[in-house]
C-alpha cells in the first residue's frame, strides 16, 4: 500500500479525539513504513557501494561474507565460479581473495560484464552443465575451490523457480564431486524450499563440514541460501 493510498484510508475514519483503534492504526502504519524503507536502505546501500568500489552487481558482499567467516578461497587457488556473470564474485576473488595469484575459470550463459576481464580469469560462455563446456570446466581443473551464484531465470511461481534452483544446485555438486581437489571448498546458492536440507544432507558426508548460510547482503525478501563445504573427502 502506498502512502497515498494510505492517507485516503485513513482519513475518514478520524475523529478529533483519537481512540485505540487510530492508534493501534498509526503504530502499524509507522512499522510498515520503516520496515520499506530499511529494507530500501539497505539495497541502496549495497548497490551503491557496488557502484563506487567498481564491481558490476551487490552479490559480491555475499562472496565477501562467506569469505571472511569461513576463508574458502585464498591466495594461489584455483577457483572455478559458476554462474559467474556480470562478474562481480569473479573481480572480488581476483582482487581480494587470490590477490592477482591464481587462476579463475568463469563460465556463464552469458558474457562477463568486466572490462578489462582480469589477467587470471578464464572466461567460458555456455552452459556449465553442457557436455561441451563440461568438458572444457574439466580440461581447466581440478579446482581448490567452486562457488556458484548460478541462478534460474525466475518466473514469479515459487515452485518452478525452487525446483530449477534445486537442479542447478544438484549440478554443481556432481561438478565439484569430479572437479574439486581433495581438501577443497564449495558455495552453492539454493533457493530455500528446492530440497536444499536434502543437498545439505549429502554435503556434509562428502565434506569435512558443511552449514547453510544466509548473508546480510541478500535481500531481506529473497528467499536464496548459500551451502558450504569447507574440506572434501
Ligand atoms: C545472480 S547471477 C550471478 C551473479 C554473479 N555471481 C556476480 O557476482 O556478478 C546468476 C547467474 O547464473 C547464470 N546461470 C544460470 N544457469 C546457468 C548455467 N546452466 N550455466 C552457467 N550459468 C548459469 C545466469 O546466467 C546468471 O548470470
Amino acid at each position: 500500500m502506498c502512502e497515498k493510498q494510505i492517507r485516503m484510508v485513513a482519513s475518514p475514519t478520524l475523529s478529533p479525539i483519537p481512540t485505540v483503534g487510530d492508534a493501534v492504526f498509526f503504530l502499524l502504519l509507522g512499522y510498515y513504513l520503516g520496515m520499506a524503507n530499511s529494507r530500501r536502505d539497505k539495497a541502496d546501500s549495497y548497490t551503491q557501494r557496488a557502484h563506487k568500489e567498481g564491481y558490476p552487481a551487490r552479490s559480491v558482499y555475499k562472496l565477501e561474507e562467506i569469505n571472511t567467516k569461513d576463508k574458502i578461497i585464498k591466495p594461489g587457488d584455483s577457483v572455478l565460479d559458476v554462474g559467474a556473470a556480470p562478474g562481480s564474485w569473479t573481480l572480488y576473488t581476483h582482487r581480494m581473495l587470490i590477490k592477482g595469484k591464481g587462476r579463475i575459470v568463469s563460465c556463464d550463459l552469458n558474457p562477463l560484464s568486466l572490462d578489462p576481464v582480469p589477467p587470471t580469469v578464464t572466461e567460458i560462455t555456455g552452459d556449465a552443465f553442457s557436455k561441451e563446456i563440461r568438458e572444457q570446466l574439466t580440461a581447466l581443473g581440478p579446482y581448490d575451490a567452486i562457488i556458484s551464484d548460478a541462478a534460474p531465470m525466475t518466473t514469479g511461481n515459487r515452485t518452478v523457480d525452487t525446483s530449477r534452483s534445486e537442479h542447478l544446485a544438484e549440478e554443481v555438486l556432481r561438478l565439484a564431486m569430479e572437479q574439486l581437489k581433495v581438501g577443497g571448498n564449495l558455495v552453492i546458492k539454493i533457493f530455500q524450499g528446492g530440497g536444499e536440507a536434502e543437498i545439505l544432507k549429502q554435503m556434509r558426508m562428502l565434506f569435512t563440514k558443511a552449514k547453510a548460510f544466509k548473508p546480510k547482503a541478500s535481500r531481506d525478501d529473497s528467499f536464496e541460501i548459500f551451502l558450504i563445504g569447507m574440506g572434501k573427502k
